[in-house]
């Protein structure tokens, strides 16, 4: 029997140059089919001058196992590899190497100045991107050389004309008050022997571009922008060395006179210079920028753990219309977050404007949900023939796009693209089922994730928000772990979530943070994402390490919930968004749902007491644990109280309550619970089997359903198709999941509401429900490690599948049904164990890794025919 270490992972990032720790977790897969545990995992590190050093660690654990050597120092380089030994003997083979490679971790590694082009900009409308430039020679070709990055605005560099790196946006949106990312790049094969030059465009982006709602705020973290370069070269010797650039910089204005994240971009190719980043461009005119000391940014300057936002794929129109008014309409078949590519020829002077938009209404682009975000680019012909372009510092939320003033009469094939730009993080969950609307639900919400994962978890991409809304990720973090390996993302993301906390524990309702007038006050469901984000990917990637990391921010949290509790412990104060956007509130008024916004405070409150205990627990701290546990109790004591009847019926029952009570397991007794299942299916059958929920009984109505023994409830709810519901919008041609169950009325007109998008994931959450208990693969242990395949057929489903390249390696569940026998096939990995449960069969199997084929009899069960 052999045992191999396959994917061996550094964190959570595929890429592991310009590590921001010097002791990186270290995550790895076994591939073998033995039955027998692991006994070590041996670790061989080497360094570049050929010391190499090995340990072995002892026991079983394969996911985010700490850093077995000693810490890494700053820039340091190692191969790691790994091979396994387990208890029947077996030694495994070496895996391939790893190349690890740390970033500057120490602050005193950062030595040169920010490098700020101008202090004095007008304050309202886009400004222009500035471009800096130096030059500097090299010797001797260099063995190694990095480019460490940040910046004060977002940037872009060239060394002797060529792109570096292939970053998007950088250095991305934190919190800039308290932390900057860096970036590393090997740009060791841009350099040559003598005179070289880099060249960087900086645009303001989210630093000092108009960001926010209701008009928004400019200047938001400072009056400047500026960016940090340090070109570092390592000779033979391997030591490195500093490039020095300071008294060569230069800046001028350039070609794009206008950039804004929300405005679009305006490119005049008239003022670009060829050779600006070549040795030997005429910078004669340029002036010098001001250079500040880095000790003027008081933030924190830090790797990346996430990788970065990339251009990700492009799509070509799917149709092409010739319109009235002479502008060309394109329909790209699907809503995207990016930007288009353009390809054309024109005479100098010439201006082509790209108008985006996520829908039409009576036939024309339905720019009105994008509010203040006009999303128009412009490009003014250079005229030196056929000419390229794609906006650099801005980006848009769209599936159809507007060319006014394209220059040729035709849009050849492939000379406008879609670009897609969002964080180019890894596939790890997939799903497949035999009903093609429910498919496109999945689809759509893989897409919605994808447009919404621009750095951070943001609630949509095109209007002026695209903010690190905390309720929509709180709700939709499940999803998003099983998606995607979105850890990276989540993690730094969370690490705002604590920098912006309040002294009170509060949690701003979006993060980062813009004061553009909405309440700051906290709210429950929202702030909640402090706790309840954390423990997700605990359970679902097994991240003990983000527990840890972010317990204070969680304690705070519900400490501030619990300091708005009543003396009986229930919360009836205070500000609440509530099940927002639940189906019978009006157009004008999002948060007006039939649920008691308390209800659901107080419930949160005992959800994420429980988890700070849970996690206390975890930590070794037992006073910590038993405080917390004891307000969790003491809080579903007052919910009991004031909520939940004696006979089990609650006071103001809504499906949300009933579906909240079930999940957060709020009832007394197993007669509670399930009078509560057949009460929420009694409802769910009343309201016809249109969706009754917003953002807080949305993802979780069907489980609470399936639980409870309500199958063919969950699935009639699942499959329903009139409006509100899931399908709905599939009816209506959706790529992407809306905001509001009708974004799209049935008429064909956009919602009235101020507040309308096309493309939010917070109602896709219900995907979460279509991997547990549709496909039926759920984690009963942290990261997958034990797991339950459980698929429930009903509906019209008669097969579906999924696949989750979990922690552990790779999961599959396939089911099928044929005539009465249900058939299974699994594939489980090694490490980990899987607890099997087959419709029409009482009994629970377990099995470990490798193939298996069950099936069972469903006579017993009642289906619903396929139509
Ligand atoms: C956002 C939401 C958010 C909500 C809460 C909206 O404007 O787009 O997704 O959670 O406000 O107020």
């Amino acid at each position: 029997m052999s045992a191999r270490v396959t994917r061996l992972r550094a964190e959570h990032r595929r890429e592991a140059t310009g590590l921001g720790t010097a002791t990186p977790r270290l995550s790895w897969w076994v591939d073998s089919a033995s039955e027998s545990s692991l006994l070590w995992t041996e670790f061989e590190k080497s360094t570049l001058d050929g010391l190499v050093h090995t340990v072995r660690v002892g026991g079983s654990e394969q996911v985010l196992v700490d850093w077995p050597f000693a810490p890494l120092a700053s820039r340091e380089i190692v191969d790691v590899r790994a091979r396994v030994g387990l208890h029947d003997g077996t030694v495994g083979d070496w895996s391939d190497s790893l190349r690890l490679e740390t970033g500057l971790l120490r602050r005193e590694d950062w030595t040169v100045p920010l490098v700020v082009p101008s202090t004095s900009a007008p304050r309202t409308g886009p400004r222009p991107a500035w471009m800096l430039r130096a030059e500097f020679e090299v010797e001797v070709a260099p063995m190694r050389a990095r480019l460490y990055m940040t910046a004060q605005g977002i940037y872009r560099s060239e060394i002797n004309g060529a792109r570096v790196g292939d970053d998007e946006l950088a250095p991305g949106w934190t919190s800039y008050d308290h932390r900057l990312r860096a970036q590393a790049y090997d740009v060791t094969a841009l350099l040559q022997t003598g005179a070289n030059a880099i060249g960087i465009e900086l645009a303001d982006g989210w630093f000092r571009g108009n960001i926010g709602f209701d008009g928004g705020v400019w200047d938001l973290y400072g009056p400047h922008i500026g960016v940090v370069a340090q070109l570092e070269l390592a000779g033979s010797d391997g030591v490195h060395r500093l490039v020095d650039l300071s008294d060569s910089w230069r800046v001028s204005a350039g070609p794009t006179t206008a950039a804004g994240l929300y405005e679009g971009e305006e490119y005049d190719a008239r003022r670009l210079d060829p050779d600006w980043s070549r040795a030997g461009g005429d910078d004669s005119s340029w002036a010098r920028p001001e250079l500040r000391g880095l000790a003027t940014v008081t933030a924190r300057i830090e790797h990346a753990v996430a990788e970065p936002v990339r251009q990700v794929e492009e799509l070509l129109p799917v149709s092409i219309e010739y319109r009235r008014n002479g502008r060309i309409r394109l329909d790209f078949g699907q809503n995207v977050s990016g930007r288009l590519s353009v390809r054309a020829e024109a005479e100098a002077g010439h201006t082509l404007r790209l108008h985006h938009a996520e829908a039409l209404e009576d036939d024309e682009l339905a720019v009105r949900p994008l509010r203040r975000a006009t999303s128009v680019d412009s490009y003014v012909f250079g005229g030196t023939g056929e000419e390229s372009w794609q906006p650099r510092f801005t980006i848009h939320g769209f599936r159809y796009a507007e060319l006014e003033g394209w220059p040729e009469g035709t849009v050849a094939p492939g000379a406008v693209r879609a670009v897609v730009v969002h964080t180019d993080m890894e596939r790890t969950g997939w799903f497949t089922v035999d009903d093609p609307m429910l498919q496109k639900l999945h689809d759509n919400t893989v897409w919605s994730m994808r447009d919404n994962f621009v750095d951070l978890p943001t609630d949509c991409p095109q209007r002026d928000e695209r903010m690190g809304w905390t309720g929509d990720i709180q709700v939709f973090a499940p999803a998003a772990s099983y998606l995607y390996r979105s850890a990276g993302v989540l993690d730094t993301w969370l690490r705002d979530v604590g920098d912006e906390q309040h002294a009170d524990g509060a949690v701003p309702n979006f993060v980062p943070w813009v004061p553009c007038g909405f309440p700051e006050a906290s709210s429950a469901v929202w702030g909640d994402a402090a706790a309840i984000v954390p423990w997700t990917m605990w359970e679902q990637l097994g991240d003990r390490g983000i527990l840890a990391q972010q317990f204070a921010s969680m304690q705070g949290w519900v400490d501030h919930l619990a300091a708005r509790a009543d003396d009986d412990g229930a919360i009836r104060t205070g500000f609440a968004l509530g099940d927002w956007l639940d189906p019978i509130a009006p157009p004008e008024d999002p948060g007006a749902a039939r649920t008691d916004r308390y209800l659901v405070t107080t419930a949160y409150l005992v959800r994420s007491a429980r988890i700070v205990a849970d996690v206390a627990g975890m930590l070794g701290d037992v006073t910590t644990q038993a405080r917390y546990a004891g307000l969790a109790d003491r809080t579903l004591g007052a919910f009991r109280q004031e909520w939940i009847l004696s006979s089990g019926r609650m006071v103001g029952e809504s499906p949300t309550s009933l579906a909240l009570a079930l999940d957060f397991d709020l009832f007394e007794n197993a007669a509670q619970r399930s009078d509560a299942g057949a009460r929420l299916a009694e409802l769910v059958a009343e309201g016809d089997f249109r969706i009754p929920t917003g953002f807080v009984g949305t993802p979780i109505i069907c489980g609470a359903l399936a639980d409870t023994g309500h199958v063919e409830s969950a699935y009639a709810l699942l499959q329903q198709t009139e409006c509100p519901s899931w399908l709905y919008p599939i009816t209506m041609g959706a790529t992407t999941i809306w905001e509001r169950w009708d974004s799209m009325l049935p008429d064909g007109r956009v919602n009235p509401g101020d507040m309308t998008s096309f493309n939010h994931y917070a109602l896709g959450a219900v995907v979460d429900f279509m991997h547990r208990t549709v496909a039926g693969l759920a984690p009963i242990e942290p990261g997958y490690r034990r797991i339950r395949i459980a698929p429930r057929p009903g509906g019209t489903v008669r097969a579906a599948s999924t696949r989750f390249d979990s922690p552990y390696g790779p999961i599959d569940v396939s089911w099928r049904l044929d005539g009465e026998r249900f058939e299974l096939t699994a594939r489980v990995p090694f490490g980990v164990t899987a607890e099997v449960e087959l419709p029409g069969r009482a009994d629970r199997l377990i099995v470990g890794a490798g193939a298996h084929e069950l099936h069972s009899d469903i006579r017993t069960l009642e289906l619903r025919k396929t139509t």
